[in-house]
Order: C-alpha cells, then sequence, then structure tokens
C-alpha cells in the first residue's frame, strides 16, 4: 500500500536523482538477454507490499537493465528526451485518470487536445483550419491516415519511398495493402519520373527518412497525388518539429496540399513518450472512416469527439504534458534548443569532413549525422560495437547502397558540445 504523498516525494526525489546522475551510467544498458526476467518473480505477491520496495527493486532490478534514453550521450535511431515539464503533467495525467472516450467523458481533454495540437500546427506554419489530433506513435498515426486514405478512395494500394520508415510499410500490411516501394535518386529522395498512381489509394511522403532525414518532393507528389485522385500522407515524425525554425520551413514546402501529416513532439519537442500529432485536412472523411458511437455513449449533448478521428476509443489525457511543455519552454525556447542541436550536429559534420580517416556518407539533414570510418563495413560495425560497449556513447547504424553507415543523432536537450566532442573523442579511439 502506499501513503501518496510520502511515497510520492520519495518517487520525485528519485526521479530528479535520475537525472541528475544519468550522464554517469552507461548509456545502451550492459545485461544480456533474460538477465533481468531471471530475477523477477514467476507470478504476482499474494500481499501487498510497501511502495518502497517498488523503488527499491527499481535501483537494484530495473536500473541496470535500462538503456538510457535520458542520457545526454544517446545519439542512436533518433534522440529524444522527455523534459521535467512533461514529466511533471504525466503525473498529474496519470492522477485525473481521463478516459476521453466521447466529449462528455473529459471535456478537458478535449478541448485541451485541440487547443495545443492546434498551437503547434501554428509554429510549424501548417494551414489554417486543419484538424488534428493525437495518437499513441507515428505508427498508429499513419496507420489512421491510411484506413481514410483507404475509405475515401475506395483503392487498395500504398506508395512510399524505399526508406521510409518500417511503421508505413507494418501499416499497410496489417491493412492488407499493396505495398509499392519507390527507388530514390541522388538526394535519398523519393523518385517521380516512373509514378503511376492511377490505381493508388495512398502516398506517403517522408519529411526527414530514419536513415538519412531526407526529404521526399511533397510539393510534387501532391500534385500527383491529387492529380490520380490518390490520398498524401506526410510522415514528418521526426523533422515535422524543427519546422518551428524559419529555416526549416522548406521540409513542408507542399505539404499545405497534404490530405494528413504526422509529427511526433516526443520525438523533437521534449515531450515524453507518447505523444504523436496527426492532422487532416479532410476531417469530414477522417470521422466516416472512424466513428461509430455505441448506444451507451450516445448523448445529447454530443459534439465531434476525438475518438471519430482514429482507432482507440479510450484516450489518455496526452494533450496535457504537450501544454506544459509548450509553456514552460515557450515556442523561442523550443526554437533554441533545436538550432543548438543542428549546430553541434554541423560541427561534429565538420570534425569528420577535416579528417582523413572519416567520410560523410550522406548529406548533413537536420540534426543528424550520417558518417563512416574511411575503411571496411567491418571495420565500422567493430567500431560500432566497441563505442557503444564502452557504455560512454550510443550510436547506431544503417545501410546506404550495401554499405554499413554510422549514424549520430542528436535530440536530447541535455546534450552539450563537451558530449558531442566526447563521442567524436570515443569514436577515435
Ligand atoms: C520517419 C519516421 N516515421 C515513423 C517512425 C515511427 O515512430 P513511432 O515510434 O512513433 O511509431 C519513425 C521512428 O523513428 C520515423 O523516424
Amino acid at each position: 500500500m502506499t501513503d501518496f504523498r510520502e511515497d510520492g516525494a520519495a518517487a520525485l526525489e528519485w526521479a530528479a536523482r535520475y537525472l541528475e546522475r544519468v550522464d554517469e551510467l552507461p548509456v545502451l544498458a550492459r545485461v544480456e538477454p533474460g538477465e533481468l526476467a531471471a530475477r523477477l518473480p514467476l507470478s504476482a505477491p499474494e500481499e501487498a507490499e510497501p511502495f518502497a520496495h517498488v523503488l527499491r527493486d527499481l535501483d537494484e532490478l530495473i536500473l541496470p537493465a535500462l538503456t538510457n534514453w535520458q542520457h545526454p550521450r544517446f545519439f542512436a535511431y533518433f534522440a529524444v528526451s522527455a523534459s521535467e515539464p512533461g514529466i511533471l503533467a504525466e503525473l498529474i495525467a496519470a492522477t485525473l485518470n481521463q478516459v476521453a472516450l466521447v466529449w462528455r467523458a473529459s471535456p478537458a481533454s478535449t478541448e485541451l487536445e485541440l487547443r495545443t495540437v492546434d498551437w503547434v500546427r501554428q509554429l510549424l506554419g501548417l494551414p489554417e483550419g486543419w484538424h488534428g489530433h493525437i495518437e499513441d506513435t507515428a505508427s498508429t498515426s499513419t496507420l489512421a491516415a491510411l484506413i481514410a486514405a483507404r475509405h475515401v478512395t475506395g483503392r487498395n494500394a500504398t506508395v512510399f519511398s524505399e526508406h521510409a520508415h518500417s511503421s508505413v510499410e507494418k501499416d499497410a500490411r496489417m491493412l492488407g495493402m499493396e505495398i509499392r516501394k519507390v527507388p530514390v535518386d541522388e538526394n535519398l529522395a523519393m523518385r517521380t519520373d516512373d509514378l503511376d498512381l492511377s490505381d493508388v489509394a495512398a502516398v506517403v511522403a517522408t519529411v526527414g527518412t530514419t536513415s538519412f532525414a531526407s526529404v521526399d518532393p511533397v510539393r510534387e507528389l501532391a500534385d500527383r497525388a491529387h492529380a490520380a485522385g490518390a490520398w498524401l500522407h506526410v510522415d514528418a515524425a521526426y523533422a515535422g518539429s524543427a519546422a518551428i525554425l524559419a529555416e526549416n520551413r522548406w521540409m513542408l514546402e507542399g505539404a499545405e496540399r497534404a490530405d494528413s501529416l504526422v509529427i511526433n513532439p516526443h520525438k523533437w519537442l521534449l515531450v515524453p513518450m507518447d505523444c504523436s500529432l496527426l492532422w487532416t485536412s479532410r476531417p469530414n472523411e477522417f470521422r466516416e472512416a472512424f466513428s461509430l458511437t455505441p448506444e451507451y455513449l450516445r448523448t445529447s449533448d454530443y459534439v465531434d469527439s476525438l475518438s471519430d478521428y482514429g482507432p482507440a476509443l479510450g484516450r489518455r489525457f496526452r494533450s496535457l504534458k504537450l501544454w506544459a511543455v509548450l509553456r514552460c519552454y515557450g515556442a523561442e525556447g523550443l526554437r533554441s534548443i533545436q538550432r543548438e542541436h543542428m549546430r553541434l550536429a554541423r560541427l561534429f559534420a565538420d570534425w569528420v569532413e577535416a579528417d582523413p580517416d572519416w567520410e560523410l556518407a550522406a548529406p548533413l539533414r537536420f540534426s543528424l549525422v550520417v558518417f563512416r570510418r574511411k575503411g571496411t563495413d567491418e571495420e565500422n560495425e567493430a567500431i560500432l560495437e566497441r563505442a557503444n560497449r564502452s557504455g560512454e556513447i550510443f550510436v547506431s547504424h544503417t545501410k546506404l547502397d550495401g554499405r554499413y553507415v554510422l549514424r549520430l543523432a542528436i535530440g536530447n536537450f541535455r546534450t552539450t558540445e563537451a558530449d558531442v566532442r566526447h563521442a567524436w573523442d570515443v569514436l577515435n579511439r
């Protein structure tokens, strides 16, 4: 059982201490598969335990098996960070435990979500009048978009670049849609010369691909998709957030003509996992695809409910953390963090370019550096393994034209120039 005040204070102290010392922990978990599982009881306790036991086991059992995403030298995948206002808002969201089935079930959750998502729309320069809501992940957001696209067009094929995120293919597969992957050009952007979209339900343009942060030609794809009666969905899960900077707005040129667009504030806007924003310029069609109100939820005060725009009925109060982060940083605070990340990425890329032993493998885009040591794939793989095993940094890899390349992604607001220098030193060591 718990004493909420006393245990709450201890939990908050644990959280604060964790964030203060996270840079002293290994970034990548140093456990073997099954090591934690072997230390966990096989069944739930019959008798109640004090919450203090949970906190104790957090240190003894859980901490060693964590890969520390909040670590300032986490440079793998897309680095993310949960800021303190977002963390506290999560505590409050759990406290309130709103289940926003329909407007009446949580007027606050419904209306705050609409307003905060619209704040982000404005910050990104997206068109007025778009309808936005929050899903858990970009995987779900894109799933919803494909469902709407199929509903509207009555067609079953999806088109996306060979470098689109695997979630797009997974979504299409789950829906039993036909998958058509399109090769990329020298800029790693989707080629458009051979596109026949006449029987296509949805084209998915990626703004900021996962491997290289490359940007598909959104305007041209919008023209082509609409001429052929297809839906255009833009997956800007990572890079889209960076359109809060005027200098990055180019990436969304043409996106004003999209039918739907997703960005993940849990990636580069300091909001704790999970928070994915999905807008549509065709809310009526979205509602047609998703709205299904059972009798027990029908009320005389029924207004648009956000469960009419996606798969889930019960919806978490996710907007609370987005609201807290937007207010406690302000748009200017978020812009200056992203600007610094892009500066740090440029700096690292400059070190790579200036060193005869290393090379950039793809053009620097946003805060992602794709690079390799001049040598074999095996050498690069060994460098990555050794660097990650050191616990000092965590970087990841991808393949470009069959070649093994390294990725350094900057996205944690705790990352400093010294951390980036540290990464360069570890890789060279
Ligand atoms: C471009 C892109 N789209 C989609 C995703 C999937 O995001 P989520 O984990 O929110 O489903 C990612 C993940 O990194 C991504 O980079």
